[in-house]
């Protein structure tokens, strides 16, 4: 076991922010077992986001450059959570230097550079995980146990959308998140998250088809200042092209069933809805992450035969569900739980990993890079779908799914 880690997070904007305070309370849940964790840097090029971000979260300093961390004796493991289409350079750029990298999703803007960073993990002294944070979410954990045991058995259809609406308004200012080619808006953005669901559910995409796209705001004012997430901050009078989807719709195939998933960043209302229904051979399960502590169950046979009491039980989460027996400080059932805590989980598993803690002593392993590029290949499907009048496109897929349930 080595004596202690050192923590770095690249990028302190949204997501950033997760993985800082991630990091700061990963050895504050379950037993510890994990070697000391100090918490270093933050870098980011804007010194005073860096800034700001350590001093919230007790990182020592902050550094506004990517290679500072690269060379920094004191740093052993290192987030990277900036824009899709920087991640290449710098975590490539930090396995070189030998450094254990957690690189957020998707796994890049282009299969091309995802493929590249595969192969750069793959010689690389350090481990390369990605933040496919969502199978974290205690629910659908839950979910996918209920599959795996048999009690919801095989899974036949997948529903799946995610709602987004932080680019409903017209004066929500051009970022990184609207530039790119089609496929890079919210197919990539959110889309990234629900296809890694769905397979997580379902397992393998064989094929895809019905991809469609659509943009409903085709330019955007630059802002005046650093745009952060989903911030709306004053912007200019000059306008550029949106150049990705607002929205993206596809089908799935499954070895054992269909998908239909649909992800939006204009869906008025709806700041953050992952929301799915599962359908299996002895029953159905919900998830909607605005109720996140809970999840939707149907059983066939528990409804009466006169159907007088029929429908979805809700289940509560309790200590006996994925993650919750001490992955909260008052793990009671009903506490509530929310998606920090799968960024805790996520920090906590990738530390064990890490800190050489055996798998079977240690939460779900985070997805490796050639997940992050499986993933990628599901997207670039929908693309080229969307491309051809939706046709059928088979996902070529030179790398693994996340494990079949
Ligand atoms: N897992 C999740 O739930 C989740 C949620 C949001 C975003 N993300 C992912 O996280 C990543 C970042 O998204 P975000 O919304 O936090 O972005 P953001 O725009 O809010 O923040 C990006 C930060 O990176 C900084 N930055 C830009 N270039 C840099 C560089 N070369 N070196 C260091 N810092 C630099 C910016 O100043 C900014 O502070 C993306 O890959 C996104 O897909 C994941």
């Amino acid at each position: 076991m080595v004596e202690s880690l050192g923590v770095a997070v690249i990028g302190a904007g949204m997501a950033g922010k997760a993985h800082a305070a991630a990091y700061r309370a990963a050895s504050a849940v379950y037993d510890p077992t994990l070697p000391p964790v100090r918490l270093v840097s933050i870098g980011d090029v804007n010194p005073t986001f860096g800034q700001l971000a350590a001093r919230r979260f007790g990182y020592e300093r902050h550094d506004a450059t990517w290679q500072a961390i690269a060379e920094a004796d004191d740093i052993d493991v290192v987030s990277v959570v900036i824009a899709n289409s920087l991640h290449r350079e710098v975590v490539e750029g930090l396995l070189a230097a030998g450094k254990h990298v957690l690189c957020e999703k998707p796994l890049s803007d282009s299969l091309e550079d995802a493929r590249a960073m595969a192969d750069a993990a793959g010689r690389a002294r350090g481990l390369a995980r990605i933040g496919l944070t969502f199978r974290r979410t205690p629910a659908i954990a839950a979910i996918r146990e209920l599959i795996n045991d048999g009690t919801l058995g095989r899974p036949l259809h997948f529903s799946g959308r995610y709602w987004t609406d932080y680019a409903c308004s017209p004066q929500a200012p051009m970022s990184w998140r609207y530039q790119g080619g089609p496929g890079s808006g919210a197919l990539a953005d959110v889309g990234s998250h629900l296809a890694y669901v769905a397979e997580f559910l379902c397992g393998p995409t064989l094929s895809v088809s019905g991809g469609q796209f659509s943009t409903a705001i085709t330019e955007r004012h630059l802002p005046l200042g650093a745009v952060l997430g989903h911030d709306h901050g004053a912007v200019s009078d000059e306008v550029v092209p949106v150049a990705n989807d607002d929205v993206a719709v596809f089908a799935a195939e499954y070895a054992q069933g269909t998908g239909s998933l649909q992800v939006s960043r204009i869906a008025s209302g709806h700041p953050n809805t992952l929301t799915f229904e599962v359908f299996c051979e002895h029953g159905s399960a919900t998830f909607d992450q605005r109720r996140p502590a809970e999840f939707g169950l149907y059983l066939n046979g528990d409804a009466p035969h006169d159907g007088t009491t029929n429908g979805f039980r809700q289940v509560l989460l309790a200590p006996g569900h994925p993650y919750y027996a001490g992955g909260l400080a008052m793990d009671a059932p009903s506490v509530g739980i929310g998606q920090n805590d799968a960024f805790v989980y996520q920090a906590r598993a990738f530390l064990e990993e890490v800190a050489g803690q055996p798998e079977d002593t240690s939460l779900p392993r985070c997805a490796t890079f050639d997940e992050g590029v499986h993933n990628m290949e599901i997207l670039a499907a929908v693309t080229a779908s969307a491309a051809n009048d939706g046709g059928r496109v088979a996902v070529a897929s030179t790398t693994p799914a996340p494990a079949a349930p």
